[in-house]
């Protein structure tokens, strides 16, 4: 008995040393160690031994049964790459980085801009999102029966509150809480009745500029928006003034650059004309002055208004406008 308890041993040992996967050991511990193995049916039949034997085959039968154990765990630890390791982990894979949050592009472009107006001298102000007639239209003179409401598709809210349409209203606030002279962007969400599509959405982010004293002339206007454009885009940018309208200003002006994607060779971004427009602005229209009290003869200025998304596509490549405001976390960790 003794001797077929070696030759199990011998077996058993050689057998776990070369295993070489996690089914194989369970295998061969099922077979040398299991309920039906030959060594759990020595221990059962122990009983029915002479005494002196009983204890030689007993002792034998356990020294052995705790031998395997400890090779069938030695096994195990050398599959799982030893160590405290459990099984089936690779210490040789490279570690998985946590993501880490950042500013959303749009917030990234904004910052940006806020950073250059702020050099040129401009303090942010803010409005509400909710406004009324009176601030988004009326005191821009742009009453009820005239045309540009049209193109100011509105969400109303109730009476005539409304959803803001564009930061202007901000230009109308703080005029009248504070005295020139005045030196403001209004950054904000606006909000406009629109069918979606890759270039429009029903929410986006302006930036409002507007400065007010005596004697403000148009040359600084296009001065302060030509510096702002080369902080943006560098020195060599192209800048280029075509007459515009807007009935808060007068004259008024829109403002385009030299394509940022092509550089005014043509492409799709600017539909194959070279530039892109990126600013509306001009000098404060006498009405809007008389609107909040101020005299047209002392006072002048200039306003401006551009769109954030707008910019922030051209910087990021992102083509759909969509795509800023629906926060699909695989688009915003590339960009
Ligand atoms: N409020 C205009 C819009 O939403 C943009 C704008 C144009 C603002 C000219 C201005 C300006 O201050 O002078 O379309």
């Amino acid at each position: 008995m003794l001797k077929r308890l070696e030759e199990l041993r011998a077996e058993a040992t050689d057998l776990l040393g070369s295993a070489s996967s996690e089914t194989e050991l369970e295998e061969l511990r099922v077979r040398f160690l299991g309920r039906k193995s030959e060594l759990n049916q020595v221990s059962r039949g122990l009983g029915g031994m002479e005494p002196s034997e009983r204890k030689a085959v007993g002792q034998a039968v356990n020294a052995l049964k705790k031998e395997l154990g400890a090779l069938l765990e030695e096994a195990r630890e050398r599959l799982a790459g030893g160590g405290d390791a459990k099984p089936g982990l690779d210490l040789t894979l490279p570690g998985r980085r946590p993501w880490v949050g950042r500013r959303h592009p749009v917030m990234r472009t904004l910052a940006r801009l806020e950073e250059i107006f702020t050099l040129l001298g401009f303090e942010v102000a803010l409005g509400p999102h909710i406004e009324d007639d009176f601030h988004n239209f009326e005191a821009l003179n742009i009453p009820a029966d005239h045309p540009a409401r049209d193109m100011h598709d509105t969400f109303y809210v109730e009476g005539d509150r409304l959803l803001r349409t564009h930061t202007s209203p901000v230009q109308i606030r703080t005029m009248r809480s504070r005295k020139p002279p005045i030196r403001i962007i209004a950054p904000g969400r606006v909000f406009r009745n629109e069918t979606p599509d890759a270039s429009h959405s029903a929410e986006f982010m302006q930036l409002e500029g507007l400065y007010v004293d005596r004697n403000v002339r148009f040359g600084e206007l296009k001065g302060v928006l030509t510096r702002f454009l080369r902080e943006l885009y560098g020195p060599d940018v192209a800048v280029r003034l075509r007459p515009g309208f807007f009935p808060f200003t007068e004259p008024s002006a829109e403002i385009d650059v030299e394509c940022r994607v092509c550089h005014g060779r043509g492409c799709s971004v600017c539909k194959q004309t070279g530039w892109v427009e990126l600013l509306g602005a001009g000098m404060v229209d006498p009405r809007v002055f008389q609107a909040v009290g101020y005299d047209p003869d002392e006072i002048s200025g200039y306003a401006f208004g551009l769109g954030v998304d707008r910019i922030c596509m051209m910087e990021t490549g992102i083509d759909d406008i969509r795509l800023l405001m629906e926060n699909d976390l695989r688009l915003l960790r590339q960009v």
